[in-house]
């Protein structure tokens, strides 16, 4: 069957609120996946494993290649060197870049400040990772539970400047909620309905994070470790579709 101009647009959105996690040791390991993903996605996030083995030379790759660069480097430092990390992240050409939310205020704000220029990318706060669950913040010393503390960390990255935001599936309708429309919230742990969770605690579908709010999904392991990777892909594009309209 053709899809139709509607189906098309509607995929065409999908692809712009999926991003594919490149957590690959080097760079060939991360262009074979690429070489097979084609164009059945836009978004690539390429996080420290990969960024520390490969590098600017590889985001150029990839933007060369037609790709939007998702710099998931999670900067945490005092905020002089994160401001700097993140005009370094700017010159590389990054158009999402994560940062701690649990950096403090200052970090935050200094971070917001270095991303105030038009060709800086969009910042995105991390609130508590999804690999994260009650008993892991008690041993951090922090006593409140997951949601509690994502939200007390989106407050602060939103009071600092910062309008985009990392959580788990578990707090995106509530910082939807809480932040309004224009908060760009970006929800990893995405699993298919019963596969592999893997190291991650706070899972859902991509069907059931869309419902709730996210504005994009980042997708691993259930794409880059499946023996059909575009099929996964596609998969997940449609699901993503789906959620969309039943929300419109
Ligand atoms: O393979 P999987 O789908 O679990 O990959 C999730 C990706 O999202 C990883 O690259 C991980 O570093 C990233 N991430 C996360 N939880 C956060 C922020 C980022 O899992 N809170």
């Amino acid at each position: 069957m053709t899809p139709s101009n509607n189906d098309l647009g509607s995929l065409s959105n999908a692809k712009e609120r999926l991003a594919v996690a490149l957590d690959f040791p080097d760079a060939r390991a991360a262009l074979d996946l690429v070489d097979r993903l084609g164009d059945t996605c836009r978004w690539l996030k390429v996080g420290m494993e990969l960024y520390y083995a490969a590098g600017n030379e590889l985001v150029s790759e990839l933007r060369e290649r037609g790709y939007k660069v998702f710099l998931d480097l999670k900067l945490h430092d005092i905020p002089n060197t994160v401001a700097g990390g993140v005009r370094s992240a700017t010159t590389a050409g990054a158009e999402l870049l994560t940062v701690h939310a649990g950096g403090g205020a200052a970090m935050l704000r200094a971070a917001a400040g270095a991303a105030a220029g038009p060709d800086a990318p969009r910042l995105l706060a991390v609130t508590v990772l999804t690999s994260i669950d009650e008993d892991e913040l008690k041993g951090v010393g922090v006593m409140s539970p997951p949601a509690e503390q994502a939200l007390r960390l989106a407050r602060l990255a939103w009071n600092s400047g910062i309008r985009g935001m990392v959580c788990s599936a578990e707090e995106v309708g509530m910082l939807r909620r809480e932040l309004g429309p224009e908060a760009y919230l970006v929800v990893p742990g995405i699993r298919p309905a019963g596969s592999a969770t893997d190291d991650q605690r706070r899972v859902a579908t991509a069907s059931e994070a869309i419902a709730v709010g996210a504005s994009m999904l980042v997708v691993g392991r259930p794409i880059t470790k499946a023996t059909d990777p575009i099929g996964a892909a596609q998969a997940i594009l449609a699901e993503i579709a789906e959620a969309e309209s039943a929300s419109r």
